[in-house]
């Protein structure tokens, strides 16, 4: 579907929030509180990001995109080129990390990943259920929406803010030592997730969940153009810098399955017969890298790839 960008404002010098609106004024299919949507961005690359409100009938989408230091077709593009009236290319796809309908809540995001944790935390406040939201940030200005969240969450939010030099970090060994009733909701980075993880190996299965997509920058700096072969057809497609073998397959009317396309999930599997891969996925074991790619984040090493498709 079609949606502009009606508003966008500054909510830390990293991150802008974008309010997205449809042309035609026809409502959005509902949100629940987790989920995230695909936007095309201006330069044509596809990210996920997850939605600041829930509803059953909003008017818009609003996302908040943290600008990545190495970024070239993702949050670059959004921040740099998403202007007021931009119109862009957004899909909705299933929620992978829904909140669950009764039980106590323990909320835990950092960074960025705090979109998908606020929009949780207004879901329980609305429904008067019992929910604690710890929030780690670097400092208060690189906090999005932490004056929000006080206000919504009152005495149940702990904010740490790290200064950012690993001297200052939260200890969440009180927090986990003990099983409660609560489920667990986490999101931020990858190191936040471990230590969740390794802190809550003894809580029962099923009660600790992790949002697991997050919006990577699957583009670096240093990546250069390279061509694909496909060996059923000997067609050649050129992958440029900043678009992925899956973008560009696309672009050239070829559909091939995706879901996560952060290379988590091995959806997008794909045996090469030929050319030396830089493998950037988490889903292929050693044994599969020596004929087998995920087209959504990996890479040719050299200028070519023959893909057995
Ligand atoms: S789409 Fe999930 S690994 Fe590529």
């Amino acid at each position: 579907m079609k949606l502009q960008v009606t508003a966008r404002r500054t909510l830390t010098p990293e991150i802008e929030e974008f309010i997205l609106t449809p042309i035609d004024g026809q409502p959005l299919p509902p949100a629940e509180p987790g989920s995230h949507i695909s936007i095309t961005t201006p330069s044509g690359a596809h990210r996920y990001y997850s939605l600041v409100y829930s509803g059953d009938s909003l008017g818009a989408y609003t996302v908040a995109i943290k600008k990545e230091p190495n970024s070239r077709g993702g949050s670059k593009s959004m921040h740099e080129q998403a202007t007021v009236s931009t119109v862009l290319d957004v899909e909705t796809s299933e929620n992978e990390f829904p909140l669950g309908p009764k039980h106590d809540a323990l909320l835990i995001g950092g960074g960025i990943g705090i979109t998908p944790i606020y929009s949780m935390a207004q879901q329980l406040k609305a429904e008067g259920r019992k929910f604690r939201v710890v929030y780690l940030a670097r400092s208060y200005e690189k906090a999005a929406y932490a004056d929000e969240l006080q206000k919504l969450c009152g005495d149940a939010i702990t904010i740490h803010y790290s200064a950012g030099d690993g001297a200052d970090v939260f200890d969440f060994w009180d927090l986990l030592m003990t099983p409660t009733q609560e489920h667990i909701y986490c999101c931020g980075p990858t190191s936040l997730m471990e230590e969740v993880k390794g802190g809550t190996g003894h809580w029962p299965d099923g009660r600790v969940h992790f949002e697991e997509f997050m919006p990577v920058e699957i583009i670096r700096d240093s990546d250069t153009e390279f061509t694909i072969e496909l060996a059923k057809s000997g067609e050649t497609i050129t992958v440029p810098a900043d678009h992925t073998i899956l973008e560009a397959l696309r672009a050239n009317g070829h559909d091939f399955s995706s879901s996560c396309e952060t290379g988590t999930c091995g959806t997008c599997k794909c045996k090469y017969t030929e050319g030396e891969v830089d493998h950037r996925d988490l889903a292929l074991m050693d044994d599969e890298k020596s004929d087998t790619i995920m087209l959504c984040v990996s890479r040719a090493k050299g200028d070519h790839l023959v893909l057995d498709i």
